[in-house]
């Protein structure tokens, strides 16, 4: 099996799965219990909590563990929409982000918050320029994803940092969870005030995510209980997943630089490969995420395409696992206005460092045998 759906999910590395293993069976106790086991548990719980804020350059304490993007998104935007409330209902998001964000702002657009979603130019990326038109008096939210899901677009996440310096109150959060190789290694923007990460898109487990927390910032908490992380985030934590979130941070930090190097070639060769069908649409640009290719095979939906490549051993996706199922127009093409008779066609490979260049011949091989067979059949 050729396995290039690695912005949906990736596989966990061995040692990351050994020490979820290893944790669930051996220091089980609830980190929050008197107890031997529970002290135990809870000191792995602080060491990995140091370990994450090492690799990300901030202070521990700034460091929570969630279940996820999705919970730590949720999290920043209704727990600074409570926080906030009194001071100003305007936030500013663009209209390219992940259900995560964009439904959790649906929702305080319902509870009379004011949403402005960003437009993004053809090649996926926001202006700083709008978001700097947009601010308003009553602004209390900005929040960006730092690679787009599905066209791995990259958005002006420092510029943005930069001019927001000047409006300190408005809070600052980046979804990150596809950008592990592109922008983590940079220390984080002083600015950012919230900065999500998910572990199973670095090859750590499903259910465990990172949120930064700025040290001074305040937002209310999403889910409230026994007074874990602090009291912001109730629940028994998940040590053993914690454990293995922080191990499969450092291995992915590692050699980061020659692991990026070794994405982006692949995608490069990819790209080039596929735009020598003059029948290919290109949906990335060179410019953006190492990990992410989007393209069309014009007249065949990515679901024909998704399943003719899996006939062949090779797994992909259409733009965004979570809409896959759904057969949505991608809302990133809709918004880089990309034509519905095209953006239904659109299909992502998304590489791993572990992915290699004897995997790519192959998808050369299988992907120029499938586009004859579609032309055959178109005719
Ligand atoms: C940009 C982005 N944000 C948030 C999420 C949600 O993360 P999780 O699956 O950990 O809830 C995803 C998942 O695909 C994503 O790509």
């Amino acid at each position: 099996m050729i396995y290039f759906d690695n912005s949906a999910t990736t596989k966990m590395y061995p040692e990351a799965l050994d020490t979820f293993m290893k944790v669930n069976q051996s220091i089980f106790g609830n980190p929050s219990s008197l107890n031997k086991l529970g002290t135990v548990a809870n000191d792995l719980l602080q060491q990995s909590r140091k370990q994450v804020a090492q690799l990300l350059q901030v202070l521990p304490d700034e460091i929570f563990f969630t279940s996820g993007g999705t919970e730590g998104d949720n999290w920043v935007i209704k727990g600074t929409a409570m926080e906030k409330k009194a001071y100003g209902k305007h936030i500013i998001t663009s209209s390219v982000e992940h259900p995560a964000v964009s439904r959790s702002m649906q929702q305080l657009e319902r509870l009379g918050f004011e949403v402005t979603y960003l437009p993004v130019n053809a090649r996926g990326v926001v202006s700083p320029a709008d978001v700097k038109e947009t601010l308003r008096e009553d602004t209390i939210l900005v929040s960006l994803m730092a690679v787009n899901n599905e066209v791995g677009a990259i958005q002006p996440i420092q510029a943005v940092g930069d001019l927001l310096a000047e409006y300190p109150t408005i809070h600052y959060h980046v979804d990150a969870v596809q950008a592990v190789l592109e922008f983590v290694p940079m220390v984080i923007h002083p600015r950012i005030d919230f900065l999500v990460l998910s572990a199973h898109k670095f090859h750590g487990p499903k259910g465990v995510g990172i949120l930064y927390h700025k040290k001074g910032r305040r937002m209310e908490p999403l889910f409230t209980g026994g007074g874990q992380e602090s009291g912001y985030r109730s629940s028994t934590e998940n040590v053993a997943g914690i454990a293995a979130t922080a191990k499969a941070l450092r291995m992915t930090l590692e050699n980061y630089s020659e692991k990026r190097a070794h994405t982006l070639q692949l995608r490069d060769e990819a790209a080039r490969f596929l735009q020598s069908f003059d029948h290919v649409r290109l949906f990335s640009v060179p410019e953006g995420a190492a990990h992410i290719l989007c393209f069309a095979l014009k007249d065949i939906r990515g679901e024909v395409m998704v399943h003719a490549l899996e006939e062949q051993g090779i797994l992909i996706s259409t733009t965004s696992a979570c809409s896959s199922k759904k057969g949505d127009v991608p809302a990133t093409l809709q918004s880089m206005n990309v034509p519905a008779e095209w953006s239904r066609c659109a299909v992502r490979l998304s590489f791993a460092p572990d992915n290699t260049f004897e995997e790519l011949e192959t998808f050369k091989q299988v992907f120029t045998q499938l586009q004859e067979k579609f032309q055959r059949i178109q005719k």
